[in-house]
């Protein structure tokens, strides 16, 4: 037998009162409708006869048999007959189609967000909000969906990041990445596994500016056909530090490449070692421009020296030294720290992904710089979430970017780019490994940098940045959405104290013994607004807003295609 959701049915009422005072409104009814009848009824086949003007007379007078029921009486009643069945089947049908789309947890909304928090978060709001910070851009924000009981559109403004943990196949793309992209005001940058977000958005961001598609493992073929490819040296190269730079890029080399919880690698010495020498040697290479590649042939064979000859006698100094040290060490060792680094790096032996670094035939040299400096172009990142392979290079090229917004950022006015960005970072963890991306959320916003991560769950998160990194991210992040299919238990307890408590009014009876008959009492509970169990069973099209200085919002998501979505500019000069 399917059971009844015990914890959310409210107390029963006495019947009493309600009984009472539906049966005097019946009869009020009953009168005022004779009444309306005999008066109108007057007026349409007039007989000559004084109806009184108040309605409990002229009933009593209709009873005793001083005025007559007419037949304009009986037209008028068969017309409110008609009236009154048509507004009744109207209100119960629209009543019952709300019914229907209601969720088991939708009543829950009461004791959550109030009116002045949900309107906080309305279009008109968020804009005015927007225009205070002298923003001019006409849409709104990043939509998040409706608040189930008023039905209130939420938006976050443009300064909000967001942070998305929704369990598999639940509708994040659809609802959350797919509108965000189509209402992206300028640059727009996406990571996703699949073809769907392309499919979905390309033909709408080509219309604005040039559209970049990197998809090192063709998950998106034929949808693009330019062909383009981008060094990332010159990411060491992007400013005077490039020692600092190189170290940066190897480190995400290492992110990318990692397995298991962030910082739980038990080679973790070596591959520490690992990063500093393929700091040292992606140096090298920027310094002689050449390609990446080349670094993969001097991991592979230790007895070439070349980029140490190369750091001797030039400003590198201390990482000529270091380089020198590694491959003077102890056989073991050397192999030991050679090996992580060519395990780091890997990618760079397969045909595959070589073809993104390095240029070939016909292909254009991708620029993070000039990206940056777009008005609307747009990047697409596209890696397989099972097989790894490409995730150095969409990590890196992301990285790339994101650094160049922030530089482009620093030099406008108040450092926030004109018009904001949007990156909607779907499936992240699988596609990008960014260990400072925790550290960056939080001055994005203020930059004109707005992200979306998406995430499977928290710990996804924690996998990619640890559970400090994590903590960060979910702090940084000014709207936290979580939609269906978590099972964590921890983390849903987590959530549910978040969430909060109620009171709620408890009736007990109470059956004495001997003369002492049936008695009721009723007390002030405080309960779990919404449990973890209850969290774990959240119905698909229902998620938790948690925005920064607001109650909790429970709130309905939205397909992009049922939404509201701004046609494309006609050219690129309306993007602007
Ligand atoms: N509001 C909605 N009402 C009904 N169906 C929806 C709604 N939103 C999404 N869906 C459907 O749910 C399914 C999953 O949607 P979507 O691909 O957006 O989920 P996802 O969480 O991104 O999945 P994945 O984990 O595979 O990336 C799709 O078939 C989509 O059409
Ligand atoms: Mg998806």
């Amino acid at each position: 037998m399917a059971g009844k959701d015990v914890a959310r049915k409210s107390q029963p009422r006495e019947p009493g009162p309600t009984i009472a005072l539906a049966t005097m409104g019946l009869i009020a009814a009953a009168v005022l409708g004779v009444w309306a009848c005999v008066t109108l009824g007057e007026k349409l086949t007039a007989s000559g006869q004084d109806v009184p003007g108040n309605p409990v007379v002229a009933v009593i007078d209709l009873a005793q048999g001083q005025i007559e029921w007419t037949t304009g009486a009986t037209i008028v009643a068969v017309a409110l007959v008609l009236i009154a069945g048509a507004l009744l089947g109207g209100v119960a049908g629209a009543l019952g189609r709300r019914q229907a789309r209601k969720t088991r947890v939708d009543d829950v909304s009461q004791h959550l967000a109030g009116r002045a928090d949900v309107k906080s978060l309305s279009a008109k709001s968020v804009t005015r909000a927007n225009r205070s910070r002298g923003e001019a851009t006409s849409v709104p924000g990043v939509y998040i969906g409706k608040e189930v009981s008023t039905g209130q559109d939420l938006w976050g403004g443009w300064e909000d990041l967001h942070l998305d943990l929704w369990g598999p196949r639940q509708g994040k793309t659809s609802s959350r990445i797919i509108p965000m992209i189509r209402r992206a005001p300028g640059i727009c940058i996406s990571t996703s596994c699949k073809r769907d977000v392309i499919e979905a958005t390309m033909p709408f961001r080509q219309q604005v500016g040039r559209v970049w598609v990197l998809d090192p493992q063709d998950k998106a073929l034929g949808l693009d056909t330019s062909r383009w490819y981008f060094d990332p040296l010159d990411f060491v190269r992007r400013d005077q530090w490039w020692d600092g730079n190189a170290e940066e890029l190897a480190e995400i080399f290492n992110a990318a490449t990692a397995r298991g919880e962030a910082g739980s690698d038990p080679n973790a010495y070596f591959y520490s070692q690992a990063v500093d020498l393929l700091a040292s040697l992606f140096l090298a290479a920027a310094m002689e421009g050449r390609p990446i590649t080349d670094v993969y042939g001097w991991v592979s064979n230790l007895e070439d020296s070349t980029p140490v000859e190369i750091l001797s006698g030039s400003q590198w100094g201390p990482q000529a030294a270091d380089l020198a040290s590694k491959y003077r060490a102890e056989p073991r060792t050397r192999s030991n720290v050679f090996s992580a680094a060519k395990n780091m790096i890997s990618c760079l032996g397969r045909r595959q992904i070589v073809r993104w670094l390095t240029p070939q035939a016909g292909a254009e040299r991708f620029d993070p710089v000039a990206f940056a400096g777009s008005t609307a172009d747009t990047l697409y990142l596209v890696s397989d979430e099972e097989n790894p392979i490409g995730r150095p290079v969409t990590s890196i090229l992301t990285v790339a970017v994101f650094k160049a917004l922030v530089d482009r950022a620093d030099t406008c006015p108040g450092s926030r780019l004109p018009v904001p960005v949007t990156a909607a970072l779907d499936e992240i963890a699988n596609i990008v490994r960014w260990p400072r991306l925790p550290d960056y959320y939080s001055t994005f916003g203020s930059r004109g940098i707005i992200c979306d991560t998406v995430l499977q769950s928290y710990a996804q998160g924690v996998e990619v940045w640890g559970e400090q990194g994590m903590k960060k991210l979910w702090s940084a992040a000014s709207i936290v959405v979580i939609g269906p299919g978590h099972k964590d238990y921890r983390f849903l307890d987590e959530l549910a104290h978040l969430i909060g408590t109620h009171t709620e009014q408890q009736r007990s009876v109470s059956h004495g013994g001997g003369d002492r008959g049936r008695s009721v009492s009723t007390q002030i509970v405080e309960r779990q607004t919404l449990n973890a169990a209850e969290l774990a069973a959240l119905p698909f099209g229902r998620m938790i807003v948690l925005a920064t200085g607001r109650r909790p919002i429970l709130a309905r998501m939205v397909r992009w295609d049922h939404q509201d979505l701004p046609p494309a500019p006609k050219n690129k000069e309306t993007a602007a």
